[in-house]
């Protein structure tokens, strides 16, 4: 299966955020990836509500929004709003997970939970039948351009093993350091979703990059 491949726009050029999503979008790219730090879950702070709105604006392309800030209960429907498809928030930041998830699929979005590298597996075996999405943190969250950590693959094997068990529909999505030594394994591990940053985006042609992350599978 191809993977569905999500460059993020962090790693782009704020400055000329009209002219990358142009490029994101005559590209094979399937999502846009939006990370959005608060400071406080995450020692360091990205974009919010406005930002997400612009890049609607000129996105062809589906918005996969990756929330990593404190409560995001009092802001899913602003970045729903906003033109969120994909509602990502850390179980790590989230008392009640269960209705958290409940809250973004009320919203008409597709709801989606993200696992820092600590995080063990395990803490969603209770919700897994209820999600859409499960986002593998690949790297500690914060930053783009850190080197990729090699436990993911085996937490994607056992996350695969949870999924089947579960009857779950949920897909495996991989965020950070992801680049060509990397992808193919990941996908070979399980994995549905490649978010790409720097890999794209530092790369002399972004459209190339995304091609080729397309034709692995
Ligand atoms: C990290 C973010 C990632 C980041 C990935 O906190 O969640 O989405 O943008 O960037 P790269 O691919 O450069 O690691
Ligand atoms: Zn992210």
């Amino acid at each position: 299966m191809k993977p569905i491949v999500a460059p993020s726009i962090l790693a782009a050029d704020f400055a000329n955020l009209e002219k990358e999503i142009s490029m994101i979008n005559e590209s094979q790219a399937d999502w846009v990836h939006v990370d959005v730090m608060d400071g406080v879950f995450v020692p360091n702070i990205s974009m919010g509500i406005p930002v997400v709105e612009a890049i609607k604006r000129y996105s062809k392309k589906p918005l996969d929004v990756h929330l990593m800030i404190v409560r995001p209960e009092q802001f899913v429907e602003a970045f729903r709003k906003a033109g969120a498809e994909v509602i990502s928030v850390h179980v790590e930041a989230c008392d009640h997970l269960h209705r958290n998830i409940q809250q973004i699929k009320a919203l008409g979005a597709k709801a989606g939970v993200a696992i820092n590298p600590h995080t063990s597996i395990q803490t969603l075996e209770n919700v897994i039948d209820q999600i859409d999405l499960i986002c593998v943190m690949s790297v500690n969250p914060g930053f783009g351009g850190q080197k990729f950590i090699e436990g993911t693959y085996k937490k994607i094997e056992g996350l695969k093993k949870l999924i089947q068990n579960s009857g779950s529909k949920a897909l495996i999505e991989i965020d950070g350091g992801v680049n060509q030594d990397n992808a193919q394994l990941l996908l070979n591990a399980g994995a549905d979703v490649l978010v790409a940053g720097n890999f794209v985006f530092s790369s002399g042609n972004p459209k190339e990059v995304i091609q080729r992350l397309k034709s692995l599978g």
